[in-house]
């Protein structure tokens, strides 16, 4: 009997597996992790050794890993309906899920589609949204505004509407023309006049342009830049005095990320607004912040998406809210009016299952659950913020990050490798550093972060620059 270990299954790895978002020939230099489990916020290596998932696995992990809840709902779905197809048919945990989610934005986007992949919701939203218009009889409604240093996925729909140059610059020739508008940033608090460039462009261009789409509060492949819900508030009027869609993609920042369960019932809270760029320890209250209604009336955005968190990180699933007034658009007699886009595993019932016991823990309180470990987590890096190669400690809700002043050539690659060390698995965004961990940070946990990151940070410093590098090698992503 062969024993496999951390070596030989990089190197098979490496031989058969095309890793996403990767220069192979340089993962050649620096193996992929192997991983042989995973359990709570801890993944191991076939050495043994563990690492803290600080980034949530790319964003999805709620809960920790092999989750017991989770993985009990999705047992008795693969026993009792795996999977079948969603024209034509229908299943339990779909239409429950469509019910509950629609009832958490009370009703106002009552229509739920369903993807696969984060990127495939982004491709039906817009879909929808210049089908409604055509459907209206406005088919000149065809271009979409997308925000600076925006990401929105990587299928060719979605890269349009996505402005980061190291994912989109080779496919350009592909690529469908979008607007790309000023982005709000806290830390260069330019939020009037990213409105204003928003006003104009809407100004002269409504009569073209079907849908904005954005990433709420947080544009997180841009490194963790953060904006106001009062951005989005404005944005939303934005939209209907011009009669543009709005499309929030909360593919990331969805299901409790941010403090509220999705990410725009923080345009609902009424100080938020006044209350200034977020600061780490302005972690938002959680749910029930968001019961307080700003005059009266909440405004929702035409779609929203989710992906990612949704399933607590266990199957594929990403989901297209919507009104009533867009699909009543789609309603009629003629086929052709209908929207026919499908994917062979739209609507499955194991993802579905999944995503209802993800409901579950927030019907049960997670979002207060939220507000507590934010808090710890705010304590714990609070004394980084006087780090003199640190700007702009922030964090919102379940996301933590700074930025790092001169941190030199392969910065990112560099700390993570270091940080591995330390039992630690992230990955900076070039110089920013940040935390997305699963939904799991008690005091211990806090202070384990707050610790490694320190440890790792003041080694990586103390590293001689690597001259030979050229600085566009340094995007290394989420
Ligand atoms: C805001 C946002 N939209 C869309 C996507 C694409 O999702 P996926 O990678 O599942 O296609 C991502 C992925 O990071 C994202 O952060």
């Amino acid at each position: 009997m062969t024993i496999s270990t951390q070596k030989d299954w990089q190197q098979r790895s490496l031989a058969a597996v095309w890793h996403p978002c990767t220069q192979m020939a340089r993962a050649a230099m620096v193996p992929p992790l192997a991983i042989a489990r995973g359990a709570g916020p801890w993944l191991y290596d076939f050495d043994g050794a563990r690492y803290f998932d600080a980034n949530s696995s790319w964003w999805v992990n709620l809960f920790g890993h092999a989750d017991a809840g989770l993985n009990d709902a999705i047992k008795q779905q693969l026993d009792t309906l795996p999977h079948v197809m969603l024209a034509g048919c229908t299943h339990a945990p779909a239409v429950r899920l469509a019910e509950r989610l629609s009832a958490r934005t009370g009703g106002a986007l009552g229509h739920v589609f369903f993807g696969s992949d984060g990127a495939s919701a982004v491709e039906i939203a817009l879909k929808q949204s210049f089908h409604s218009w055509r459907n209206l009889g406005r088919g000149d409604k065809r271009e979409f505004v997308c925000l600076k240093n925006g990401y929105h996925g990587e299928t060719i729909g979605a890269l349009a509407v996505t402005d980061v140059a190291v994912f989109r610059d080779a496919y350009d020739p592909l690529l469908m023309r979008a607007h790309i508008v000023m982005s709000p940033d806290s830390r260069l608090a330019n939020e009037a006049a990213a409105l204003t460039a928003m006003r104009d462009l809407l100004a002269e261009r409504s009569a073209t342009i079907a849908a904005v789409i954005v990433e709420p509060l947080v544009q997180g492949a841009a490194g963790m830049v953060m904006y106001s819900a009062g951005y989005l508030r404005a944005l939303r009027k934005l939209c209907t005095e011009f009669e543009v869609h709005l499309i929030v993609d909360e593919i990331a920042m969805g299901c409790g990320r941010t403090g509220s369960f999705f990410a725009w019932e923080q345009t609902f809270i009424e100080d938020l607004a006044s209350a200034g760029p977020p600061q780490a320890g302005d972690a938002p209250s959680g749910g029930s912040a968001c019961t307080r209604e700003r005059g009266g009336q909440q405004l929702w955005p035409d779609f929203i998406l989710l992906s990612k968190g949704i399933t607590g990180g266990t199957l594929p699933l990403s989901l297209v809210l919507t009104t009533e007034a867009v699909f009543q658009a789609f309603w009629s007699e003629d086929v052709t009016r209908g929207f026919l886009h499908s994917h062979s595993y739209t609507g499955n019932a194991l993802a579905c299952a999944a995503a209802n016991a993800v409901l579950d823990r927030f019907d049960a309180g997670q979002l207060e659950r939220n507000a507590a470990q934010a808090r710890l987590l705010a304590e714990s890096f609070a004394p980084l913020a006087v780090h003199p190669r640190v700007a702009h400690l922030r964090q919102l809700g379940m996301v933590l990050a700074f930025d790092v002043q001169d941190a030199g050539l392969r910065f990112a690659e560099r700390f993570h490798l270091a940080a591995r060390a330390h039992q630690l698995l992230i990955r900076p965004i070039g110089n920013t550093v940040y935390l997305m961990p699963p939904y799991v940070v008690d005091a211990e946990i806090a202070s384990f972060l707050a610790r490694a990151v320190n440890l790792t940070l003041d080694e990586v410093l103390a590293q001689p620059m690597n001259k030979g590098i050229a600085a566009e090698d340094d995007a290394h992503v989420a």
